[in-house]
């Protein structure tokens, strides 16, 4: 982390203030100014908030818009939620899995499950990057990947 992510972390705790039901803004503000919220910022977090690592550490996997790590290249988002776990999600999901652990650049893509996005409708719904597939299956996966990837 350079002096200067450490010095706006720090300023952003000092706005909000070292309170625990502030810790989701502070959280939000650095993810939305990195895009993720390091290890190390995690760190300086919990050290200025009063708190420890592994609640910092919580919050970020609790919460599905904070991230760990980097955006990948390719971030698909299968709704796994019931209606669309009734329409096959499950199985998607792992159809989608065997398809990337077969890809040399496989780091590049990540998957994640997501709670109902409000288009049960249209089930399974899955979302890669921002285009949203509806009545998705493996087939209709594999084509927009192939765009960037296969
Ligand atoms: S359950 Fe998937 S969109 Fe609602």
């Amino acid at each position: 982390m350079t002096e200067e992510q450490s010095k706006y972390i720090i300023e952003v705790i000092n706005k909000h203030g070292a309170k625990t039901h502030e810790l989701i803004n502070i959280l939000n503000k650095i993810q939305n100014k990195y895009g993720y919220i390091s290890s190390e910022a995690q760190s300086l977090i919990a050290e200025h908030t009063n708190t420890n690592k592994s609640q910092i550490y919580g919050m970020i996997s609790f919460y599905p818009h904070l991230r760990l790590s980097p955006k990948p290249k390719t971030e698909i988002k299968v709704c796994c939620s019931s209606v669309c776990k009734n329409r096959g999600a499950s199985k998607l999901t792992n159809q989608i899995n065997n398809l990337i652990n077969n890809y040399e650049k496989s780091s590049e893509i990540e998957i994640k499950k997501t709670g109902c996005v409000g288009l049960c409708g249209l089930a399974p719904v899955v979302f890669i990057n921002d285009e949203m597939i509806d009545n998705a299956d493996i087939s209709k996966i594999k084509k927009i990947l192939s765009k960037e990837h296969f």
